[in-house]
């Protein structure tokens, strides 16, 4: 019963878009309708700046990562936290309070593969930050470190329930960016600090 209970508050959780909420608390434009018409950091750093991208990272990772913890701090079953976390980024990328239209779920990710487990989650964020610093390519960072993920839950945990989970959400992740991977290729991806 528990278990069931936490996987819905993951997925209500994921589902409150940061993004949104933080561009309807500044008065900003809606990122849904404006540069990249994501709700995601990146898209709310380049419509808002630092502190409105800082936050929506914030609040995404948060969301999460708490749930998750809630998992832990329960002492549930890897199987039952994997799923906390795959619910929290299902409702990320379909939030039922957002009629369903959320984000590519980077920020959100990140959140649940530091709090399932520090190291094969640290691992994840270097990768993306050696991406991002080589390329100042948000999305690339985000496909490359995501489709790494399920090989760190393996090696380092050897947990087939984390690194199934990771699969799904890296495969997720690369459908969300088809967008960013055809501009990728073109060579028209805006780069992170630019308009
Ligand atoms: O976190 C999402 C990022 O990977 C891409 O965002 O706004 O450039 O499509 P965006």
């Amino acid at each position: 019963m528990t278990d069931i209970a936490l996987i819905v508050i993951g997925y209500l959780a994921g589902s409150l878009s940061t993004g949104v909420l933080v561009a309807r608390l500044l008065g900003m434009p809606d990122p849904r309708h404006d540069g990249s018409g994501n709700p995601g950091a990146t898209n709310v750093l380049r419509l808002g700046g630092r502190g409105a991208g800082a936050a929506t990272l914030a609040g995404d990772a948060l969301k999460g990562v708490v749930p998750v913890l809630a998992g832990h701090a329960l002492g549930l079953s890897a199987t039952t936290i994997a799923a906390i976390g795959g619910a929290a980024f299902l409702g990320h990328l379909f939030p039922v309070f957002f009629a369903f239209r959320g984000g590519k779920g980077i920020a959100t990710g990140l959140g649940i593969f530091l709090a399932w487990s520090w190291l094969p989650g640290a691992a994840v964020v270097l990768t993306w930050l050696v991406v991002a610093a080589l390329t100042r390519l948000s999305s690339l960072a985000a496909l490359v470190s995501f489709a790494l993920a399920p090989a760190w839950f393996l090696l380092i945990d050897q947990s087939p329930a984390l690194a199934g989970v990771a699969v799904g959400m890296a495969l997720l992740t690369g459908w969300r960016h088809r967008g960013n991977i055809r501009r990728i290729a073109g060579g028209t991806e805006p780069r992170i600090g630019r308009r």
